[in-house]
């Protein structure tokens, strides 16, 4: 934990600090580096339905840039629109400089795309999958045998390598992905839910890997998500989507910054008053309340101890019991509602109310 905050504070001071405090020379987020993906005034439409909505932003070189917003926000439509794969209704889009619609040739042997939906042909072996995407990209005979081996080690599959795909878990099919993926040395590297579907354990092996990759290949990378702890740990800067809409855009630490109140608590009363929620509201320091369900409290506080310590007191005074407590730092979830005025998670579970079956072969 203290070596994840001094990373985030470093960010903040624009300068990369390692954990034992030397500063390194090259700042994690330099605006002043050559733009690697430039996104102006970006419009999608599908009929009169607008899917991604004047969107604009410009990813350096070198960076992890996230776009983090719930189903149907626009994510994919984006990358596929600055991948070359759909056509841009208006505005512009340029990788390293080259038009996406003008140059599409140019931008493809720039990029490396991982698609949403799992594309790995499962019938082949890990090795296979990987070489057949080497030839299809003209990677030179006495490179392929290299670039595979390098990249089946830094994601860990080199003694899969001769597996059949179908025998892999689904982290590990992602993994193979990932590195078809970069089999071509692409310099910027799209990502769509890299991590979506997959167990927390696999999740956290993504993003070692995605981490390691970036030190071993100056890549830049944009990946989407909808997993907020995993857009506040791996990404320099993250836009907030929704609605086809970008609705914020900074680096992690100084978008929890931007929302009033520095301390989240969470907190259950039985059978609260039904004035409760105005009461939590009244006390110090208080800026927001959101009423969860079933007595649960989100409280956005500027002082986390103090405000703890008068709702105690207010409950114990009013005879309503405590039934659990929690405080925390603010998180990107705050930084969500505050933009939007919804929770992630409730969009998400309204999308995920019915969740298709995995295919057999796929299991983790
Ligand atoms: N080909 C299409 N025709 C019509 N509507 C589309 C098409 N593709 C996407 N949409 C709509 O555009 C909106 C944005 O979709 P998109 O797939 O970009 O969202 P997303 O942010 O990637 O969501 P998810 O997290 O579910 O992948 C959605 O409302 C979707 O239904
Ligand atoms: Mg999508």
């Amino acid at each position: 934990m203290a070596e994840r905050d001094s990373k985030l504070d470093a960010r903040t001071a624009g300068t990369a600090v390692a954990t034992n405090g030397t500063v390194l020379e090259k700042p994690v987020y330099d605006p002043n580096a050559p733009s690697a993906i430039e996104v102006e005034h970006i419009v999608k439409k599908f009929g009169d339905f607008a899917a991604v909505d004047d969107v604009s932003f410009t990813v350096k070189e070198g960076e992890i840039f996230g776009l983090l917003g719930p189903n149907g926000a626009g994510k994919s439509t984006l990358i596929r629109m600055m991948t070359t794969l759909i056509p841009i209704t208006s505005g512009a889009g340029r990788i390293a400089g080259h038009d996406v619609a003008r140059e599409p040739n140019a931008v493809r042997r720039l990029i490396g795309v991982i698609p949403q939906a799992l594309t790995s042909d499962l019938d082949l072996t890990v090795e296979e999958n990987m070489s057949i995407y080497a030839k299809l990209y003209d990677v030179p005979a006495k490179d392929r045998e290299k670039s595979i081996d390098e990249l089946l080690e830094l994601v860990d599959l080199t003694k899969w390598r001769d597996a059949q795909t179908k025998t892999l878990s689904g982290g590990m099919r992602r993994r193979l992905e990932i590195a078809r993926g970069l089999v071509h040395h692409p310099r910027i590297f799209f990502l769509d839910e890299p991590t979506t579907g997959l167990d927390p354990v696999s999740r956290v092996a993504v993003w070692e890997m995605l981490g390691n990759i970036k030190e071993h290949r100056r890549l830049t990378i944009l990946i989407t998500t909808h997993y907020m702890d995993e857009a506040d740990r791996l990404c320099d800067r993250i836009a907030i989507v929704d609605h086809g809409k970008l609705v914020a855009l900074d680096t992690p630490m100084a978008l929890k910054a931007s929302v009033p109140g520095s301390n989240v608590i969470e907190v259950q009363f039985e059978n609260p008053a039904a004035d409760w929620e105005q009461r939590l509201h009244m006390l110090d320091d208080v800026t927001s309340v959101q009423h969860e369900g079933a007595g649960m409290y989100r409280v956005l506080t500027g002082n986390g101890s103090r405000t703890t310590t008068e709702l105690v007191e207010m409950a114990v005074t009013a005879g309503v019991p405590v039934k659990s407590l929690s405080v925390q730092n603010t998180t990107l979830d705050d930084v969500f509602v505050h933009y939007t005025g919804r929770q992630l998670r409730d969009e998400l579970q309204k999308a995920y109310g019915f969740v298709m079956p995995q295919r057999p072969g796929l299991q983790p």
